[in-house]
């Protein structure tokens, strides 16, 4: 608790110094666990003695202080705002966000700035960051073709260099880590629908390969920080991880002009244009909204379960399906033009959920039919069309 103390006449505030949280707790206590080679019988009763201490101070900071800091990378993306918005109705929660804002905007956080527990830095992922945290979702990455294709080789550093700063930052704070990947792990997917199992058919020198393969990557660095690859099982030098492979999302907040497939048809659809579909329009994709995304991204990290686990809505459009429902729903005049597709397509996607409804108890609620209308509201807002009667 703080406390005035009188200095002169000034009136300052003293704080006792932040104790570690459970979470880092505990691992400080395993690594000394480890290191103590001495099998003396003094020691191992000394041993003991720390570990009925410990234990009893680990059980007395979970009910007393249980306060989690939890830094979000990338948190004022699409996604990541939202997250934040989720993490942040708890009290107990500290968040704290980094980004570059690339894709990111400090809108996205504008109801936080300022909050006593909430925290923004300009940071860049591929430069080292020491913060202490209990867990950090990482989620820093440009998700959307036109932005990562921008600058391929900043994509790959993104993923490559910016997750192992991450996974340094974990393995030194002893936070939990996780990942959040996508389904462009399975490139253009062989079997359908695709369970975690699926190893992928990603073209390695495609014009997304360094999205789909600086992702491939990261989920490699994230498991080999783990005692199931380290091939000795001590749990000491483990990172504790987590691996979610993101389906497509869709909600408000996402870049109105950013070539994702939803908010380019709304946006078209709003701005009374004709909705491009890419040939040959049969290639299907399924899409979550991101309040489910959230709800998942949380099950996974509180959870046991390392992953990957897909996280996404099985239900399957294509894209002829998912413009039609947009212009039923937005603007039935508006008319649907094919244009010419990108390399690389994927002809289909669709997740194989079974893990997560079993692991997480985990599926999502908000059907697309649901979930557009409220993504056109927030787009009528930015775009300032207001809705005609
Ligand atoms: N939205 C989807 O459909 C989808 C699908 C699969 C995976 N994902 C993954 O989910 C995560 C979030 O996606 P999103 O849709 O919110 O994307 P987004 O582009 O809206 O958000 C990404 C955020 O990361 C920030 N960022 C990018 N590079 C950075 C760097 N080097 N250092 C610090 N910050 C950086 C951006 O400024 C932005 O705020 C990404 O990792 C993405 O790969 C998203």
């Amino acid at each position: 608790m703080a406390k005035n103390s009188a200095n002169g006449d000034h009136q300052t505030t003293t704080k006792p110094p932040p104790t570690p949280s459970p979470l880092r707790f505990s691992k400080f206590f395993q690594l000394h666990s480890f290191f103590s080679a001495d099998t003396s019988d003094e020691n191992i009763v000394n041993e003991l003695a720390l570990t009925a201490i410990v234990s009893a101070n680990v059980l007395y900071w979970i009910h007393s202080t249980p306060n989690m800091r939890i830094l979000v990378t990338g948190g004022a993306g699409f996604i990541g705002s939202h997250l934040v918005d989720k993490l942040m109705e708890n009290e107990k929660n500290e968040v704290i966000v980094v980004d570059n804002f690339f894709t990111g905007s400090k809108d996205n956080l504008k109801k936080w700035i300022g909050h006593p527990r909430f925290d923004l830095r300009r940071h860049d992922v591929t430069e080292p960051l020491l913060v202490e945290v209990d867990k950090i979702y990482h989620l820093a990455c440009p998700a959307s073709p036109i932005f990562y294709k921008y600058n391929p080789v900043k994509t790959i550093k993104t993923n490559v260099i910016g997750t192992l700063n991450m996974l340094g930052l974990a393995k030194r704070v002893g936070a939990r880590i996780l990942l959040t990947s996508t389904s462009e792990v399975y490139g253009d997917p062989l079997v359908h629908p695709q369970t975690e199992s699926y190893w992928g058919n990603v073209n390695p020198i495609g014009v997304r390969s360094c999205y789909d393969e600086g992702k491939r990557v990261a989920e490699t660095l994230m498991l080999s920080t783990t005692s199931l690859f380290l091939m000795i099982d001590i749990y000491a030098f483990a990172t504790e991880i987590r691996i979610a492979r993101i389906f497509n999302t869709y909600g408000p907040r996402m870049n109105i002009d950013d070539g994702r497939v939803v908010s380019n048809f709304i946006a078209q659809a709003l701005r009374d244009e004709p909705l491009t579909v890419q040939a040959p329009g049969t290639q299907t994709r399924s899409f979550c909204y991101v309040s489910d995304m959230v709800d998942g991204l949380i099950r996974l990290m509180e959870g046991d379960n390392t992953g990957p686990i897909n996280i996404g809505n099985p239900g399957e459009f294509t894209m002829i399906e998912l413009a039609e429902l947009v212009k039923e729903l937005i603007s039935p005049k508006v008319e649907i033009k094919m244009v010419e597709n990108t390399p690389d397509d994927p002809r289909q996607r669709k997740p194989d959920i079974t893990k997560a409804k079993e692991l997480l108890g985990w599926e999502p609620k908000v059907k697309l039919r649901d979930g557009l209308p409220l993504m056109e509201e927030d787009f009528r807002l930015r775009l300032g069309v207001s809705k005609k009667i």
